[in-house]
């Protein structure tokens, strides 16, 4: 039977990107796969007073189980409101392949799909996005679309195909389409090793001319960018002290995902960042106290301190204290 997402306490983007767009920050599209990253989420953001997007991706539906997953989340609203927080809290479908895991996703209560045709040629994702947009806007749910391929910054990498979003294709694709936010590639990439830096070579500069030539067509239209994750030294030397084998991960620089925040950039999003945490405490944790076994001992120690980093990315994305 189909559930609306008003009835689990959900809201849609809509009124979340107008106030962001107009106080100049970003709302954390933030993933989760499991209850303690869904805790530490929700508790981060009722403790800073921050807007949520909490986002949910199809390996994520595979790996917990779906209907357990989107059961969880009135929970978690439930949890916020006994803990006294009014936090707008939406639901969103990171990186949908396909009409039918959207229309799924929409009947089961998600409040925002994202839709990512934006490996299909041009018309494909044009056509695709449509029919999304148009089975979800009837029902209240936001879309969120893509152009552009998410890939490494550096050209050379053959695997890594760079495909910066065309900035001449946006008004096109937004009015074709109607979606209600756009992703876009200006040099991110998913996961822990966004960039290839030679030794001593600085970070590169993600690409903002682009960003704002989409800004100067689409103005005051919500811009969403993937792959933001800073990929923290701190916890990366943390994995690698405790026998873990990181070398080369890189991640976006915490300035440029504020300068990010604050442009037209309304929804940032951050899941590499908090799987780095929970390995961290984990290995630590467990080096540390060779005899415990028991899973709460060590996920509650990860929990604390992927809270704390979530209260510190609102922080940099402007969020906290938005709600
Ligand atoms: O965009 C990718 C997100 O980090 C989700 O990753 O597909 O491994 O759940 P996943
Ligand atoms: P990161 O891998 O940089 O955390 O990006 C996450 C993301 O874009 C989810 O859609
Ligand atoms: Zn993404």
């Amino acid at each position: 039977m189909a559930v609306h997402f008003t009835e689990l306490g959900l809201v849609n983007t809509r009124e979340m990107f107008k106030k962001a767009m107009a106080g100049k920050y970003a709302v954390p599209g933030y993933n989760f796969n499991n209850m303690e990253q869904l805790q530490a989420i929700i508790t981060a953001c009722v403790e800073c007073n921050s807007p949520v997007i909490l986002q949910i991706s199809k390996g994520a539906r595979q790996y917990a189980n779906q209907t357990l997953l989107r059961y969880m989340v009135p929970g978690a609203v439930e949890m916020a409101r006994e803990m006294g927080s009014n936090i707008p809290i939406a639901l969103n479908l990171d990186h949908g392949d396909s009409f039918e895991l959207v229309k799924s996703c929409v009947d089961s209560g998600f409040s925002n799909v994202m839709i990512d045709g934006s490996h299909l040629p041009y018309e494909e994702n044009v056509a695709l996005t449509k029919k999304v947009v148009d089975y979800a806007h009837p029902r209240d749910v936001t879309v969120e679309g893509e152009l552009g391929v998410l890939a490494g910054i550096e050209e050379h990498v053959s695997s890594e195909v760079s495909h910066y979003t065309d900035p001449a294709q946006v008004e096109d694709f937004v009015g074709r389409t109607g979606v209600d936010s756009l992703a876009i590639s200006i040099g991110t990439s998913h996961g822990a090793y966004k960039f290839k830096l030679k030794p001593g070579e600085p970070f590169p500069t993600l690409r903002f001319d682009i960003l704002e030539e989409v800004e100067r067509r689409l103005p005051g239209f919500p811009i969403v960018l993937h792959g933001a994750s800073s990929v923290l030294k701190k916890y990366v030397d943390i994995i690698n002290q405790y026998g873990g084998a990181l070398e080369d991960a890189v991640g976006v620089p915490e300035d440029q995902v504020r300068r990010a925040a604050q442009s037209a950039v309304c929804k940032i999003n951050i899941d590499s960042d908090g799987r780095l945490v929970m390995t961290a405490m984990i290995r630590k944790y467990l080096a540390e106290n060779p005899k415990e076994f028991d899973p709460r001992k060590y996920l509650g120690y990860a929990r604390e301190e992927l809270k704390k980093m979530y209260i510190s990315k609102c922080e940099l994305l402007g969020s906290a204290g938005q709600a």
